[in-house]
């Protein structure tokens, strides 16, 4: 095997995660010739002999025969990414907002060029649920894939539910340890997860969406009295991804808040594990779990495409050529609890049936059940008038 010339862009917890694998793990014939970073003057942990500020000098290396781009801003990734494809070179790739984003396109250049192009490492760090999803359950008949796909969001909840600690804190927490993105209303606002969830979708069930066409509730309303609620129940709250197929021709998909109870997988993973339930007509109900943040975690799975493109693997995407009419819905009943203040937010949501309401001691909630297009008409008004919005699962 002729060995990996590895051009790096970005030097952050992933990129340096990456690095010390790589280091340790001699066996394997890969060497970074070098590291295209932002920052000039910020202190490396390497001789400054390791790094470029100039993206030409991995981009016209001809030597270089792979790409990992491991930065932050999905834009600037984009415009590496697919100038590395055209010229030829294999790319592995960590950045979910990219990959959710363009994935038509860049599947469309990857065919184009033949080059591999690998994202592992973008949906719930360490698990390898992409190649699962795309290989292992190529002809499986699959009911549903659900799962927390944000470390960040469950750390902060956790933290929340064992020690009541206060949002903020746990959140300055998440950051400093690496697991958040350096914008974490990216986290907390659900919009990483939705990333994660669109590429596992693709790979799920051949249909490639946009990541606005899936709700996506976060976590910034969830409050105290929320998780007393939770706890009384002997539940615990997660931000849970879920797409599911109804019926023959449609899927529904939507990431919120859920209630879980002790029975299922998910309430077992907590700080910043990510857990993956995926229910299949044949294998029944299998569970993916591991840490879905962090350098070295993630750094795994950016080891395992590195490895995947030396033997010329590429995601198929079979599922996509056989999808024959599925298309996604939004007209789906839930189950929900609204935790509100203001009753005029509880008089604009139609609900279909309210089997339980409280008022007192300062909690007012309902519980009942909600076409998710209610919930999407009123994503706006939820959000600024503070209330709650929990799946029961
Ligand atoms: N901010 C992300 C998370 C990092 O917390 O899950 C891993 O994608």
């Amino acid at each position: 095997m002729n060995p990996l010339k590895i051009g790096l862009f970005g030097f952050g917890c992933v990129g340096q995660g990456l690095y010390d694998i790589l280091e340790s793990t001699k066996t394997f014939p890969a060497e970074v010739v070098k590291i295209c970073v932002k920052n000039a003057n910020k202190p490396r942990p390497l001789p400054l002999s390791h790094f470029t500020w100039d993206s030409a000098e991995i981009l016209d290396n001809p030597e270089i025969n792979l790409v990992v781009e491991l930065i932050d801003n999905a834009d600037e990734a984009y415009a590496i990414v697919t100038e590395a494809m055209r010229r030829g070179k294999n790319v592995v790739t960590a950045n979910k907002k990219m990959v959710a984003e363009h994935l038509a396109e860049l599947v469309e250049l990857q065919q184009e060029m033949g080059v591999s192009f690998l994202y592992e490492a973008a949906v719930c760090g360490s698990i390898p649920i992409i190649r699962n999803l795309e290989e292992y359950y190529d002809n499986e008949l699959l009911y549903s894939v659900r799962g927390i796909f944000n470390g960040s969001t469950n750390f902060i909840l956790t933290k929340m539910y064992n020690e009541g600690a206060a949002y903020a804190t746990v959140l300055a927490e998440a950051q400093q340890l690496g697991f958040a993105e350096s914008d974490p209303t990216l986290d907390v606002g659900g919009f990483d997860p939705r990333f994660k969830l669109t590429i596992a979708t693709a790979h799920a069930y051949g249909l490639f969406l946009r990541p606005d066409e899936i709700l996506a509730l976060g976590i910034q309303q969830i409050s105290a009295q929320d998780i007393r609620f939770a706890r009384e129940k002997g539940w615990k709250i997660k931000l849970v991804a879920q797409v599911s197929k109804l019926g023959d021709d449609q899927i529904a998909a939507y990431l919120m808040p859920q209630f879980v109870a002790p029975a299922d997988p998910l309430h077992k993973v907590d700080e910043e594990y990510n857990g993956v339930v995926v229910e299949a007509a044949f294998s029944s109900k299998q569970f993916f779990y591991g840490k879905g943040a962090g350098g070295h975690p993630t750094g795994s799975a950016v080891l395992s495409d590195i490895s995947a493109t030396t033997y010329g693997y590429r995601y198929g995407y079979k599922k996509r050529d056989r999808i024959n009419g599925v298309q996604l819905t939004q007209d789906v009943v839930l189950e929900v609890y609204l935790r509100y203040t203001h009753e005029s937010v509880l008089n604009h949501l139609k609900f279909n049936h309210i089997r339980e309401r409280y008022y007192g001691d300062g909690l007012n909630y309902v519980i009942g059940s909600i076409n998710l297009q209610e919930l999407i008409r009123n994503k706006a008004r939820l959000a600024e008038s503070g209330a709650s919005v929990i799946a029961l699962g």
